[in-house]
């Protein structure tokens, strides 16, 4: 294990030397900011670790409806809940809405967190074939019977290989069926679609038959689980044991979640700033040879020949000073990925950097 002594945004210090990260998911470079960090640590020294006594009983920290408050400013929701780690949040809505649909059709590539939340059910589980509408509706008409409903449940951008999925198309299909989508934008937090609110934003579904949520430790740079959505599923999910039998998350982070919502909502900018290096990152790796998609997604992905030689690359850009991920994460085939990650406070002399040397390790094999 190398230790990481540092925040670990674009550049980052490891067993105590710097190093230029472009591994993780820290997507807006938030974890460094400074002012929401003793904000945090603040909310701690004030209130300690947790709410002693849970919201059922009647009491609350101030910081969890202030998180809560944020949330539904920056997402223009009705409604929304906040709670210990983004994991739970596939749990506690599929179980919020059990009354409400007959069988779970999932994307096979799912998170783990998902397809775990879908198994707790007891309800029969289909899956489908990975960001593909059109099998998902075949596996629709071959499974749903008549009067049943069906929920649909798919990660919004998948974390290995960065890319989105077709939720537009999921939506009118779980509309047609008069069911429900469930979305896990744990990774497209922040940084997908106009305001940055995930690819619900992107593709402008309403909040009617939705439910999204997740994890705040990726874009958002802070800890923590968030659902976003109307009143009645929200409600719902906060009536759950899943979210009543746990503590419902560490007031530093939940401290942390608010303002780093807040800052996102009042600066634009920063997602400005985060599309303009995610652009530059991969016009880069094209130039290079590395032919990647130019969407607005954060993470690039490439496969070479074998294992061993992603192992050599991420190796050799490591002793040159620049951390990628190798990756064995969920959706990466069984040789594994090189996933590399933007983060705004790059520099044009990082991206160079990396792509100097991707080439040079790469010498003729791209
Ligand atoms: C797609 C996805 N969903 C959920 C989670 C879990 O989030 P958390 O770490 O906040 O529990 C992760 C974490 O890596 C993830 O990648």
């Amino acid at each position: 294990m190398k230790i990481m002594e540092s925040r670990s945004a674009g550049k980052m210090v490891v067993d105590s030397k710097e190093i230029l990260n472009f591994g993780g998911c820290g997507y807006l470079g938030l974890c460094d900011h400074q002012k929401n960090l003793q904000a945090a640590s603040d909310e701690l020294l004030k209130v300690g670790a947790f709410g002693q006594i849970p919201r059922h009983y009647g009491y609350i920290n101030q910081v969890y409806l202030d998180v809560e408050k944020e949330a539904r400013l920056f997402f223009d929701s009705e409604d929304s809940l906040y709670f210990s780690g983004g994991y739970a949040f596939a749990s506690i809505a599929f179980q919020a809405l059990i009354d409400e649909y007959d069988i779970i059709f999932l994307d096979e590539s799912s998170h783990y967190s998902v397809i775990d939340g879908a198994k707790v059910t007891g309800k029969k589980m289909v899956y489908f074939n990975y960001v593909d509408p059109i099998d998902l509706d075949s596996k629709m008409k071959m499974h749903l019977k008549q009067n049943q409903r069906p929920i649909i449940a798919t990660d919004g951008m998948f974390p290995t290989y960065g890319n989105l999925a077709p939720v537009d198309k999921y939506y009118d299909i779980a509309r047609k069926h008069g069911g429900w989508l469930l979305i896990d934008e744990s990774h497209s937090f922040g940084i997908i679609g106009p305001n940055g609110r995930g690819v619900f934003d992107k593709y402008d579904l309403s909040f009617d038959n939705l439910i999204v949520g997740g994890s705040t430790a990726k874009g958002f740079g802070a800890y923590g689980g968030l659902a976003v959505g109307n009143s009645f599923v929200i409600r719902k999910m906060a009536n759950t044991t899943a979210y009543k039998g746990a503590a419902y998350g560490m007031t530093a982070a939940a401290r942390l979640t608010a303002e780093n919502l807040k800052y996102i909502r009042l600066n634009p900018s920063v997602l400005i700033k985060a599309r303009a290096n995610i652009s530059r990152l991969k016009q880069s790796l094209n130039r290079i040879g590395l032919s990647v998609d130019e969407s607005d997604s954060p993470v690039v992905s490439f496969e070479l020949e074998s294992k061993d030689d992603m192992i050599n690359l991420q190796n050799y850009l490591e002793k040159n000073g620049v951390f990628v991920m190798y990756s064995t994460y969920v959706g990466a085939g069984p040789n594994g990925v090189i996933r590399i990650a933007s983060y705004p406070d790059h520099t044009e002399e990082d991206i160079q950097l990396l792509c100097r040397l991707i080439q040079k390790h790469l010498n003729g094999k791209i």
